[in-house]
């Protein structure tokens, strides 16, 4: 049961965790990069918040083009960097938008996806079959289908049906399947990620023997050939050492099982679950640091090895704000609230978001006040925010760190799902238009 105690030690937890986040933004904000500010007001690269909103409106995403090749360029040197050979694939789910996929294809990252639509997606986006790593939970029959057929790079599978189904659909096709797989290890409770609790519904539990049983059923059969482990643990983990812990306990299976079966499987999949870049680097890390430190269990593991990493988050997080603007100011007698126009529609409340709201308008004042939308919910997307400061209606709000999970998880909820821009230097290009509500409606059977 949650004691009052209990809960406000827990919302001064958040607090505290706030202040720190806000703390590394305005850090990030005076470095004088991609986002920072001048003249009292926030810019993105060339452009000055207040100047993108006036043709645009609010609330509006916005990506920086060179943070993006910035965070592109951090992931390709660490894994340059590693003594294994490394391929980064995107975890597609962390942004759909295909002009800001597209500078990750270009520079020849590949790419992770769950579904039929996100492979369509990454298609379209230009990537080939070669470069798809898919993943999921429960994949549709008639996906995997496809992705046998055009030769995707690695299916990684997570259920004995899914063993079954590839197994017949390989002797139909007369080919044999490569697959990996998914696996669940017990790490202690203090590592321990949200993905693989003991009866996660991901992938196969070790500690039981599934796992083992379910790579015996692979190895045996004639139509699939067994070529990765995956595992994927955390989500905006922020301590090396418990990615280490992910891949030694990933590394153990792999050596008992190759040890009992006689058997090797040549990629190692690890997955993503990787913190934002500017606040992992406001806790002395780098990305580089991370890889290095993560992959140390792999040493002393015979034969060539290839690893997988699926950042979704690092790669795009710190990459966008979203503005938004303060509709009403109101004072209660617990709180002052500024509420603000962007909601669920492109900031899906969760707990593992890393929203840091401030205002475009930097000014030196200290009264604080809770940011929340204007929606009929009562949990905000950006929970506890405070900015400090005077506001007034009509103000400028930028939301940072507003790029992974942002578009690809916005909803019709009030408004529609609004407009994204990818801002280069001084210009600006689109990402997404808003549909107009005429183009609503239209998509609905009267
Ligand atoms: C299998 C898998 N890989 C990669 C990712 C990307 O994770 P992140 O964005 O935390 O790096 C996820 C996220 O849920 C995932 O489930």
């Amino acid at each position: 049961m949650l004691t009052r105690d209990n809960a406000r030690i827990r919302t001064s937890m958040t607090r505290d965790k706030q202040f720190s986040a806000l703390s590394a933004t305005r850090r990030v904000l005076s470095q004088g990069g991609p986002f920072h500010v001048k003249g009292g007001e926030v810019w993105v690269e060339g452009l000055s918040c207040r100047e993108i909103v006036k043709p645009l409106g609010t609330p509006l995403l916005v990506y920086s083009t060179a943070r993006l090749l910035d965070n592109i360029a951090e992931v390709t040197a660490a894994a340059d960097a590693s003594s294994c050979p490394i391929r980064i694939h995107f975890a597609l789910k962390a942004c759909y938008l295909g002009g800001v996929v597209s500078l990750l294809r270009d520079a020849g990252l590949s790419v992770e996806v769950i579904s039929e639509y996100e492979y369509l997606l990454a298609r379209r986006i230009g990537f080939s079959p070669a470069q798809v790593v898919v993943n999921g939970p429960a994949k549709r029959p008639e996906f995997l289908e496809h992705a046998v057929i055009d030769g995707v790079s690695l299916i990684n599978v997570e259920s004995l049906p899914e063993i079954a189904f590839l197994q017949s659909l390989g002797q139909r096709l007369g080919r044999t399947i490569e697959v990996g797989i998914r696996i669940n290890p017990l790490l202690s409770r203090r590592l321990r990620g949200q993905f693989a609790p003991p009866g996660s519904k991901f992938g196969f539990d070790v500690p039981s023997g599934e796992a083992a049983g379910a790579v015996r059923r692979i190895v045996a059969s004639s139509s699939l050939s067994l070529r990765a482990v995956h595992c994927h643990s955390y989500t905006r983990q922020y301590r090396p050492d418990a990615h280490r812990a992910h891949v030694a306990a990933v590394v153990k299976f792999l050596r008992r099982v190759e040890a009992d079966l006689g058997i090797r499987i040549p990629v190692l999949d690890f997955g993503g679950g990787f913190g934002s870049r500017y606040p992992m680097e406001a806790q002395g890390q780098t990305f580089r640091h991370f890889i290095r430190e993560m992959l140390e269990p792999l040493v002393g593991l015979p034969g060539d090895r290839q690893v997988i990493v699926e950042p979704g988050r690092y790669l795009v997080n710190d990459a966008a704000a979203c503005l938004t603007s303060i509709l009403t100011c109101k004072r209660t007698v617990h709180r002052r609230w500024a509420l603000v126009d962007a909601g669920r529609n492109i900031l899906p409340p969760r707990e593992n978001a890393e929203y840091v709201v401030m205002p475009c308008h930097v000014s030196p004042g200290r009264t604080m006040y809770h940011v929340g939308d204007f929606l009929c919910v009562p949990s905000e997307p950006v929970p506890l925010s405070l900015v400090s400061g005077a506001i007034t209606p009509g103000d400028l709000l930028a939301v940072f760190n507003a790029g992974a999970y942002t578009f690809s998880m916005a909803q019709n909820f009030g408004e529609p799902i609004p407009n994204a821009i990818l801002v280069d230097k001084g210009e600006w290009t689109w990402l997404y238009k808003k549909l107009s509500v005429e183009e609503q409606f239209n998509e609905m059977i009267w």
